[in-house]
């Protein structure tokens, strides 16, 4: 559930209309709001109320330090997977004592800084790492909380890309290498074992492979009980899908529950890192159809909004509802909604059944995770503005970008 909702025919961001904001502070143009954020956030947090938790929203899906504030004054937790995301996670008043450092490449610079300010735990996802880790503990004479990253060899079924717990993917520690690993964790002296973690993909809209590897750390957990290894928590990762179209992804309520019915009576702290499902719907992307063409046989509707804005349909081939912001009667056509960029694959949507003219406003719906995040300047476009409503108010969270910043820090030879 979300609030971008119609009110006759023009669509509201909660009870802001959205054509107001446009107009207000230009396209293309994010919109978050800020009751999603909220509405998700809680609809985890209350799914597993009864059980020692944490909720780490990954900073990787939305990174603003407005949304991470919004979350951080509910008490959440936040993923991590580089330093810049602790930056801006601290610029936002989170707490790095609920902060986990996934990534498969931390920099020592980067180990250090997490260990100074406290962190709770380094999701380590190799063998090597845990040395590197080790090492800069012992620099700053501090012991440093560790879980390891297994990877439980499970099909996500998800799209290639975002699929991340097969065998073949880079990430993570290999079943069979585990238990070596958490015994070297012991050996080690600035190192404590804490947890362990995975995370098998994202966008994942059935329990069975969330469930497949819970079961395969759950047994992994009780190996490591056996052994005199005491984990304290067991890191989920994130990945629970959305419904971008007709997708029936399980409510967090059902996800969490089918989840804390295989732990069993074990006394394990759960985290999940949800990105998506929080912020995914919580954001639309506004552009202005600037043309309407006619190829032989094909419509273009020409928006100010590309593939450097919004990423996602060029990339993934990932689908995303185009809604009018304002509905108009009148004969639809089918058209193919694209961008400026001069690429074949600079598309938003594809055989779109509109009915819309030149100036018309479009919203891209469900644009709130890996949205602005991915944006880049691609064809020396500026990044576009976000803005986030609360109710009637809303607020300009980053200031579209300027043309002369385009090429700030850039130098002419002498
Ligand atoms: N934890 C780890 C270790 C991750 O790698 C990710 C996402 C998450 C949590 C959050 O997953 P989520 O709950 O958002 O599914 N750009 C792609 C998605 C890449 C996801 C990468 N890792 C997209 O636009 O679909």
């Amino acid at each position: 559930m979300d609030y971008f909702l119609y009110q006759d025919d023009a669509l509201c961001a909660e009870t802001c209309n959205v054509q107001q904001l446009a107009e207000q502070y230009g396209t293309p143009l994010y919109v978050y709001s800020r009751a999603t954020l909220e509405r998700h956030w809680h609809a985890f947090n209350n799914a597993v109320a009864n059980h020692p938790h944490l909720i780490c929203y990954a900073v990787k899906a939305n990174s603003n330090i407005a949304v991470l504030n919004v979350l951080a004054r509910l008490g959440s937790g936040f993923d991590i997977v580089s330093g810049g995301e602790l930056a801006r996670v601290i610029e936002a008043g989170g707490d790095p004592s609920k902060v986990v450092f996934s990534g498969v490449g931390k920099t020592r610079q980067e180990m250090a800084e997490a260990i100074e300010l406290g962190i709770y735990c380094f999701n380590v996802e190799s063998a090597a790492e845990l040395e590197v880790l080790n090492d800069v503990a012992g620099e700053l004479g501090q012991v440093a909380p560790v879980s390891l990253r297994i990877n439980p060899d499970v099909d996500a079924g998800t799209h290639p890309y975002i699929s991340t717990g097969l065998k073949e993917n880079k990430f993570g520690i290999s079943m069979e290498e585990a238990e070596r690993a958490f015994a070297r964790v012991q050996a080690l002296p600035n190192l404590a074992v804490k947890g362990v973690d995975c995370h098998i993909g994202s966008q994942l809209t059935e329990m069975q492979p969330f469930l497949d590897a819970m079961d395969r750390m759950l047994a992994l957990i009780d190996r490591l009980a056996a052994q005199g290894i005491d984990i304290r928590h067991l890191d989920v990762g994130g990945g629970l899908g959305v419904t971008y179209e007709e997708e029936t992804p399980p409510h967090p309520d059902v996800y969490a529950a089918a989840l804390l019915e295989r732990l069993g009576g074990r006394d394990l702290k759960l985290i999940f890192e949800p990105g998506r499902a929080i912020a995914a719907n919580a954001g639309i992307f506004v552009t202005q159809v600037l043309a309407l063409k006619e190829n032989t046989d094909k419509r273009f509707a020409i928006v100010d909004g590309a593939m450097n804005d919004l990423i996602r349909p060029a990339l993934y081939s990932a689908w995303q509802n185009i809604v009018p912001v304002n509905k108009k009667a009148g004969e639809s056509q089918c058209y193919d909604i694209v961008g400026p960029v001069c690429e074949t694959g600079d598309f938003l949507g594809k055989n779109r059944e509109l009915c819309i003219e030149s100036g018309d406003l479009l919203a891209v719906r469900s644009s709130g995770a890996y949205g602005f995040v991915m944006a880049s300047n691609y064809n020396s476009r500026p990044k576009p503005a976000e803005v986030m409503v609360d109710g009637a108010q809303h607020f300009l969270i980053r200031e579209r970008e300027k043309r002369t910043q385009l090429w700030q820090g850039e130098h002419l030879l002498p």
